[in-house]
């Protein structure tokens, strides 16, 4: 297993691509299922996650060709001929259920594994399920699979409403949606910009979709969807990601292709904390105001709040900002596990449920500690820029699922990082 080493201490400067969402492009591959015609997608991120969709598409019978390098993905779904996810396949990442949806929608059938993924939390899908029966799809769950059936004559529009937001269930309910028979109402729907990303995708494809962006999505099932090309939005993850290193060692970072709009909420929190963010044309350009951050209260909540997926780095600067600081997790119950690698670098870190009091030190030291999951591996990298001495980041294909060319971006802007490849 790889691990990263970063020597900290070095103040960075430079700019950072920022490449596709993951999480945008890994409910638009599933897209491809709902059409014979072929969908490409531009901006697509290089990364493990994309690669575990690909394999699952392929082994339902869809072809994907990666182009130049990977940024394109070229996707025909002519020739389905397997309806079963399998589960040594699902159980490598959670976003294998946003197949459910459209494979069920064309084909009126589908048997998907019940999915595996970050270890961060229960994380059922059981708002996936009861948004397809809303639109009459029969589901049975045995031997850890859903199957699953459209009546006779396919899925048809009904009135869902989610009791809370879950972004891959509203994935999933507006895919099935767009060929469904009749109109379908999602309410409470999820406004993340992945979701915004996907209705314009299936729009291109011919879907009739309103209300993306807001709580209300409102889709008109149409009897076919055609090929289309697409670019994938902004990773408003990766830039979030690459935005805070400057606030941790000092020296500005544009981070190219980035968009206020995708990251308001935590640029707010940004500037709280003492650091600029400014727009430029090319992006985002980010400086902290003073040599220490400021302490500031975080509670992570569905867009447009403070993403879940920022949370574990947003802690990892806070350790040595001026005074105490609370951090609140709202989405997942089990997401503070990179606290104790935190400590283990000499933060002051206590976890108390959902809440996690931080109070900040004057610097954490370097020390080897263990990535647990995508985004608390990121967090360890981030901390580690800043600390004294080495730092050691084992088990880092979790890092490898989410960002693309991490050491490569970083050393860029003059960090000491670099990936020592393991057995
Ligand atoms: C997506 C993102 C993930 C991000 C999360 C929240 C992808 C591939 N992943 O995950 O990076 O952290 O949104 O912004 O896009 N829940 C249920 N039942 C369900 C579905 C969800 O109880 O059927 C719960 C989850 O356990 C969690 C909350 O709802 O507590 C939100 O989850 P959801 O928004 O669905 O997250 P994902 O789509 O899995």
């Amino acid at each position: 297993m790889d691990s990263i080493v970063i020597q900290g201490g070095a103040e960075l400067n430079g700019e950072i691509p920022i490449a596709g969402a993951k999480n945008a492009c890994l409910t638009l591959m599933p897209a491809t299922l709902l059409s014979d015609e072929p969908l490409t997608l531009t901006n697509a991120p290089r990364l493990s996650d994309i690669k575990t969709m690909t394999e699952l598409l392929q082994s339902l019978g869809a072809e994907v060709t990666r182009m130049q390098g990977g940024q394109v993905l070229a996707m025909s779904s002519h020739d389905l001929n397997n309806h079963t996810a399998d589960y040594d396949i699902v159980r490598k990442m959670r976003a294998s259920i946003l197949v459910l949806g459209p494979m069920l929608a064309r084909d009126g059938h589908a048997v998907v594994s019940l999915p595996g993924g970050c270890a961060i939390g229960a994380r059922p899908v059981d708002l996936h399920l009861k948004a397809l029966e809303a639109m009459g799809a029969e589901l049975d769950l045995r031997d850890g699979y859903v199957h699953a059936k459209a009546p006779l004559g396919g899925l048809r529009g009904g009135t869902f409403e989610f009791p809370f937001v879950s972004v891959g269930a509203t994935e999933n309910a507006l895919m099935a949606a767009t060929l469904a028979k009749g109109t379908t109402v999602l309410k409470n729907a999820a406004r993340e910009p992945e979701i915004v990303d996907l209705a314009q995708c299936l729009r291109k494809m011919g879907a009739q979709i309103e209300g993306e962006g807001t709580s209300t999505l409102t889709i008109q099932g149409v009897d076919r969807l055609h090929g289309a090309t697409h670019p994938v939005v902004t990773d408003r993850i990766e830039l979030g990601t690459y935005m805070l290193a400057p606030a941790f060692t000092g020296g500005t970072i544009e981070c190219l292709g980035g968009r206020l709009d995708l990251v308001a909420a935590f640029a707010e929190k940004l500037d709280e904390a003492g650091i600029n963010v400014e727009e430029t044309a090319r992006g985002l350009k980010v400086s902290r105001r003073a040599d220490r951050v400021r302490a500031v209260n975080v509670v992570t909540e569905p867009f447009p709040g403070f993403p879940t997926d920022l949370q574990a780095q947003m802690m990892a600067l806070l350790c040595t900002a001026d005074g105490t600081s609370v951090l609140e997790e709202t989405i997942f119950e089990n997401r503070f596990m990179h606290a104790p690698e935190l400590i283990r670098m000499g933060a002051k870190i206590d976890v108390h449920g959902g809440h996690a009091t931080v109070t900040g030190v004057d610097r954490l030291k370097g020390a080897p500690v263990m990535a647990t999951d995508l985004r608390a591996s990121v967090s360890l990298i981030l901390a580690a820029l800043a600390a004294e001495g080495e730092t050691v980041v084992s088990r880092v294909y979790h890092l490898d699922r989410g960002y693309e060319h991490v050491e490569e971006k970083l050393s860029a802007c003059g960090a000491r990082i670099e990936r020592v490849k393991g057995g």
